[in-house]
């Protein structure tokens, strides 16, 4: 057939559709004129929050969690991706409308087999002392399975280097300026010696690395990861002796050889070459305190400040080398983690909406873990996996939601959001277009001290309104008179400003960051957790062996009523949001958030900025039309006729692009992987948030930048372009005409 034949077709094709449409359309419906109404649609059924809420079982969490973590899943090998996966996509084929599996190749990194990482001190005759452990202890027959992983951080470079130790403690940015600057200690061709915590992994190695070091080893402190005169794994949830934190060096987040783009079958060849430049150049690899206290009871030099000592019985020094008993002695690092390729899966399961199934409002959580992953994330997958059975129910009842709900099981999330954020740049026109909410749950149970959020100011109001409809589960709280999740939650960890609960940024560390930082979704990651003021670093046995569901089971949440907790609230947020006519995203919020992230940036930069030139007044005119934007559509919100499709879903989508309206045309400077002019990881700890990123990076340090003019130009330059987006933010408000 000939090109212009089909065309005609088709044109002619098209009409007949069209005016089949017309005529089904009009004669379809009794009682309408040419003056067509907007079609009518139903609203809520309220009632199915309690029957979700009441259907969500912990005994079935627990036998998730058992289930799930019976052996090690880590990425891209059979357990995680071919029989979890599934596992999962059985059970939502059962629940769920429909399943998808998304499989992606990307380059992973593993230990040597049988010749796994280790540190040694290297006398000067050749021969090896102080040999560190290459594997965790097994404590009980749970840890011993020939599946377990020995420690390491992913994406190391490969390499045996020899030198003299220096310490360094968190490795942030301003621990390395303190040897350098203030006590003049070169860290150029020395092996460095961090312990864990304050920052992310990725970025000590980041730093490590600009400051010349030739090797990396992270250890993790007693004074980080247990509590004095406590017991350890098993008597106790606190790190052992020998437990020894896995994890990712990763800083930009996906497939790192196809930024910005999916890895799969028809990408080319050399677009997969394009990032191997931007991973590790040195080795780096983890050790328990077990074998950190023999390097560092070793070292030579003068004595650490009081902010740099661990809890280990030894001085702490800076090194460099070794004290002079052992002065012709080096440290050695054998390191043998390769970067190799694998095929890694996300499990996407629907509920198709009813009235708008292009409206998608998401939930996620990662499957794979370093090695068990009881807490991290399995805690998450098996809550997952009972609230989606209880969605199920739900369907089977006759309920179906306004909205599409997707569920998303992620893959490889541990080597940096691989699986999330291959599937984010795939989709990214779909996604743009249709998502409402991105709802995050990771390790779902760490502690039972009370629930913590961090998310953007717009989704506020819906995770209070849902944990008031969740009961506490800690009885002692409920005989304080605190008898909801809510309750508890602002109790333990209230706003410093307003009487609610306290809800931190998003910066990176889980799979919300493709979806927030790049594409502008309106994203919450949420947890129930331990009571942060006891100082340790994360939950003790984060990403060790040690991680097993007997430990959850024993210490962290024996009746899994803080799981079954977790599945309600998360349930009730995307009901709500899958649901309610009027998206329950509250701009008057957002608003109120940017005019106290104006007012920290002017507290800790305003003298300085303002001095150089910055006119905070463009800033101050800029948040007041948007505070007016915001207060105006929920005026007109509380006037429009709900039953008006059009009319509401015209608002919805206004309230939709209010996030998207913060997202750059460009990366933020020097950072491929954010786009987000108002919130980003910080640039030198990716667990971090920071506000006005691209202002607040372009500030850093600037006093010893050899070119300051340059320097206020490129803050002046960032300045603008945020005045810029929330200008338009605010006309993205504004009524159409
Ligand atoms: C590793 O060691 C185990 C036990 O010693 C042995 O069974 C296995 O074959 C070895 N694997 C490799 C790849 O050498
Ligand atoms: C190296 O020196 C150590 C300590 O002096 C000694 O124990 C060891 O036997 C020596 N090894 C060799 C191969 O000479
Ligand atoms: C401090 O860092 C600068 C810049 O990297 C370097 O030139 C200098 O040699 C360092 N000083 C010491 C004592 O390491
Ligand atoms: C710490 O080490 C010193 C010197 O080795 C020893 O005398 C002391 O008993 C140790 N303290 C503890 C609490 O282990
Ligand atoms: C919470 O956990 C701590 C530490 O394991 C424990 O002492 C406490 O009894 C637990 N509280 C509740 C209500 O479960
Ligand atoms: C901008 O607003 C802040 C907070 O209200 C205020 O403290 C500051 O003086 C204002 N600056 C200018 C230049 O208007
Ligand atoms: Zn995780």
């Amino acid at each position: 057939m000939s090109k212009s034949r089909i065309i005609v077709l088709t044109v002619i094709v098209s009409l007949l559709g069209i005016g089949l449409g017309v005529i089904i359309g009009y004669f379809g419906h009794p009682n309408q004129n040419l003056n067509i109404p907007a079609p009518v649609v139903p609203t809520e059924d309220p009632t199915i929050s309690q029957l979700l809420m009441n259907e969500l079982s912990a005994d079935n969490i627990k036998e998730n969690l058992r289930t799930l973590t019976q052996s090690p899943h880590i990425a891209g090998r059979d357990q995680d991706d071919v029989v979890l996966v599934d596992l999962i996509k059985q059970r939502w084929l059962n629940d769920l409308d429909s399943v998808v599996i998304h499989p992606y190749n990307v380059l992973l990194s593993y230990p040597k087999q049988n010749d796994s990482n280790y540190i040694s001190i290297k006398l000067d005759n050749g021969t090896e002392i102080d040999v560190s452990q290459r594997k965790e202890l097994v404590i009980d027959a749970e840890q011993n399975n020939p599946n377990v992983v020995d420690p390491f951080n992913a994406y190391s470079a490969a390499g045996e280097p020899e030198g003299d130790l220096v310490y360094v403690n968190y490795a942030r940015i301003e621990d390395f300026f303190h040897l350098n600057r203030t006590k003049m200690i070169s860290t150029v061709g020395k092996i460095c010696i961090s312990r864990y915590g304050a920052i992310f992994r990725g970025d000590k190695a980041v730093h490590a690395e600009l400051y010349g070091c030739i090797g990396l080893i992270i250890y993790s402190d007693p004074i980080d990861y247990t509590v004095p005169w406590s017991g350890v794994y098993p008597e106790d949830w606190y790190l052992p002796s020998t437990g020894a934190q896995r994890g990712t060096l990763w800083t930009d987040n996906g497939d790192p050889r196809t930024p910005n783009y999916p890895s799969i079958q028809y990408t080319f060849d050399l677009l997969l070459q394009q990032r191997y430049a931007h991973l590790p150049k040195i080795p780096v690899t983890p050790i328990g305190y077990i074998d950190a206290v023999k390097y560092l009871g070793k070292l030579a030099g003068e004595e650490v400040i009081d902010t740099w000592k661990g809890g280990m019985n030894i001085t702490y020094r800076y090194g460099p080398g070794f004290s002079a008993e052992h002065s012709n002695s080096k440290i050695k690092m054998s390191v043998k983690t390769t970067n190799q390729p694998a095929i890694i899966h996300n499990v996407i399961g629907y509920i198709r909406g009813k009235v708008e199934p292009d409206r998608y409002v998401l939930f996620g959580n990662h499957r794979d873990a370093w090695v068990f992953g009881a807490i991290d994330p399995t805690s998450g997958t098996a809550t997952m996996l009972e609230l989606t059975r209880a969605f199920g129910t739900m369907l089977k009842r006759g309920w179906r939601p306004r909205r599409t709900l997707v569920f998303c099981s992620w893959g490889a999330e541990e080597y940096g959001l691989i699986g999330s954020t291959e599937w984010v740049e795939e989709l990214q026109k779909e996604l743009q277009a249709r998502a409402i909410a991105y709802l995050n749950v990771d390790a779902a149970v760490q502690g039972n001290f009370s629930l913590a959020a961090n998310g953007v100011a717009s989704l506020n109001q819906v995770v209070f309104d849902s944990t008031k409809l969740v009961s506490n589960p800690n009885p002692a709280e409920v005989s304080e008179g605190r008898s909801t999740v809510y309750d508890t939650w602002k109790h333990r960890s209230p706003s410093s400003s307003e009487d609610v609960p306290s809800i931190g940024g998003l910066g990176s560390g889980s799979d919300y960051t493709a979806f927030l930082q790049v594409l502008g979704i309106a994203s919450v990651d949420l947890r129930h957790t331990y009571d942060r003021s006891i100082g340790l670093a994360s939950y003790p046995v984060y990403h060790s062996v040690y991680e097993t569901f007997s430990l959850v089971e024993k210490f962290v949440d024996p009746g899994f009523q803080y799981h079954v907790s977790v599945s309600r609230v998360w349930g009730e947020i995307g009901r709500k949001l899958a649901d309610s006519p009027v998206l329950p995203l509250d701009c008057r919020l957002y608003a109120q958030d940017l005019a106290k992230k104006r007012d920290d940036l002017i507290t800790y930069y305003g003298s300085d900025m303002e001095k150089n030139g910055v006119d905070f007044a463009q800033l101050n005119e800029s948040i007041r039309i948007f505070i007016q934007s915001a207060n105006e559509i929920h005026q007109r919100i509380q006037s429009i006729d709900i039953s008006n499709a059009y009319e509401t879903r015209a608002i919805n989508d206004q309230l939709m692009l209010l996030e998207r309206s913060f997202i750059d045309q460009n990366p933020l400077p020097g950072r491929v992987a954010y786009r987000h002019v108002v919130s980003a990881p910080s640039q030198h700890n990716s667990y971090g948030s920071t506000a006005f990123p691209a202002v607040v990076d372009a500030m850093f340090d600037i006093d010893a930048d050899p070119d300051p003019v340059g320097r206020w130009n490129e803050v002046k330059k960032q300045y603008s372009i945020l005045v810029f987006h929330i200008l338009s933010a605010a006309a993205a408000l504004k009524p159409a005409v």
